[in-house]
């Protein structure tokens, strides 16, 4: 059975880090600086309530060995994010981790850039999830700040949908309050519906806090580039515990 944050009560947003970045970094010069694994547990020493890894099928960042690998380390959630390929499927079932969360991507794609069309997709995404649910997996579907999008996640039978807050982040340097106004509409609709609600991409120190003071029942959001940078300059300690920080 899945309870989501609010029906817990425990209020609190919790911050899974995506490690995508390190193993970019990691795989620019072919060894094992820096050691993907060790930056892994250091963020759950660091306060990270999770880790999140997105491997793509050309292996550019994080690699199926890396997400073996990680599966009997972590003490903390781990999320599997990706396009449900016949691969990625496998090994997720195989990992078995605590959330996947399907994300519509091209192989090629640098970085995810929307949301599922779930009216659209929503045999395909049925199945998937079936699957995933089977197998005592929760999953999120990546949707964007879209009533339709997430009431169609919820008929697919997802357990949670993580809002893609990339707009979100371009509009708020010019009018945070017009920037989240329509990530509050589709999260109360997910609210509505029973679905627990995660959100990420182009998160940061600046903008992150107004987002969940908008929307304090946000159960997760998952940062991977902008905590990275942070890093270089504050060190992973000091960033995870700014970021813990914004959250409400
Ligand atoms: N959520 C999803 C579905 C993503 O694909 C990504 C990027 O890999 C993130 C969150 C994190 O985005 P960012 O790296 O901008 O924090």
């Amino acid at each position: 059975m899945y309870f989501c944050a609010e029906q817990t009560n425990q209020f609190m947003t919790r911050l899974s880090v995506n490690i995508n970045k390190v193993a970019t970094l990691r795989n620019a010069r072919g060894g094992n600086m820096p050691d993907l694994l060790q930056v892994a547990t250091d963020c759950e020493k660091f306060g990270a309530d999770g880790i999140t890894v997105h491997p793509r099928p050309d292996e550019r960042h994080i690699r199926r060995s890396d997400v073996l690998a990680l599966r009997p380390l972590l003490r903390t959630e781990f999320n599997i994010e990706g396009y449900p390929s016949p691969e990625f499927k496998d090994l997720v079932l195989k990992v078995k981790p605590h959330q996947v969360t399907l994300v519509p991507d091209a192989p090629t794609q640098l970085t995810s850039n929307s949301g599922w069309d779930t009216k659209l997709n929503l045999n395909f995404l049925s199945e998937v999830l079936d699957e995933f649910n089977n197998a005592g997996v929760r999953t999120s579907v990546f949707v964007a700040a879209a009533p339709e999008m997430v009431e169609y996640a919820a008929k697919a039978g997802a357990d949670r949908v993580e809002l893609y807050t990339g707009p979100y982040a371009v509009a708020f340097a010019k009018d945070r309050d017009a920037a989240v106004a329509p990530f509050v509409e589709a999260a109360k609709v997910a609210r509505s519906l029973g679905l627990g609600l995660n959100a990420g991409h182009d998160l940061n120190l600046t903008n992150l806090k107004f987002f969940l003071t908008n929307i304090p029942w946000v159960d997760e959001v998952s940062i991977g580039h902008a905590l990275i940078c942070d890093a270089l300059y504050l060190g992973l300690e000091r960033t995870i515990q700014e970021y813990k920080k914004q959250l409400v």
